[in-house]
């Protein structure tokens, strides 16, 4: 299989001896995603949380992709091929995720910095994902600076914030996840979002593509009010 390579250009061009840790870690996650697992997928999950354990445990060089906006968290791309993208988000205290699936792909989040909050969600009637109407929350934990959390549609979908005033958090998904389903806890509605960056590699060009908000966070409730704009966090 032929991958399209959209790593970051400075990636690219870097010599092999003058790699740095975040340089091997996407070539590390091209050679993984390159083999096709009896399951039908690409990329074995256990060596890929091996290397995203050893990357977030370890390193610090992600910071030159990190932007932050006052407004809402940010979704900042390092790396992409047609089986997996790879990105920093940056969160400040009080800008949550909505509650999200993942379109059936595989997620991977490694805290760098700060410290995350996930919370779990299911369907009512059914205590899974397979289901409609209301949500309810199944189970909420930390995801501490140094360790990776994972998750699947099968596991639940997601919410994630920081609990502290700054976070930073390194993201896989594999396959890329172009667009998913957000989920209004109160009322079951169900809104598509079509996903983007705040930057692509390091570039902030992207910024102007879209800075609308298609949710509108109260109390305990997201409101839907735009389904189609592209949006640069997820
Ligand atoms: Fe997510």
């Amino acid at each position: 299989m032929t991958q399209e390579n959209q790593t970051s250009p400075d990636i690219r061009q870097n010599g092999a001896n003058t790699k740095t840790p975040l340089e091997e870690l996407v070539e590390n996650l091209h050679k993984e995603f390159s083999i096709m697992q009896e399951e039908g997928y690409y990329g074995n999950t256990e060596a890929i949380t091996d290397l995203m354990n050893e990357y977030v445990a370890n390193n610090d060089d992600y910071k030159d992709y990190c932007f932050s906006c006052p407004y809402k968290y940010t979704r900042n791309l390092i790396a992409k091929s047609d089986v997996f993208e790879l990105m920093v988000i940056c969160w400040k205290k009080g800008q949550p995720s909505p509650i999200h699936n993942h379109e059936e792909q595989r997620c991977w989040m490694g805290c760098v910095k700060g410290r995350l909050q996930e919370t779990y969600y299911v369907f009512q009637d059914t205590k899974d994902t397979h289901g409609t109407g209301l949500l309810e929350e199944s189970h909420c934990h930390p995801i501490e600076n140094g360790s990776v959390g994972y998750i699947t549609d099968e596991i639940a979908f997601h919410k994630i914030e920081s609990l502290t005033e700054d976070s930073t958090s390194i993201h896989l998904y594999s396959r890329p996840i172009t667009e998913c389903n957000i989920y209004c806890p109160m009322t079951g509605a169900i809104t598509r979002r079509k996903l983007g960056y705040f930057t692509q590699y390091k570039s902030k060009e992207s910024i102007n593509v879209h800075t609308s908000f298609d949710y509108v966070p109260t109390t305990n409730s997201y409101i839907s009010t735009n389904t189609t704009a592209i949006s640069t966090t997820q």
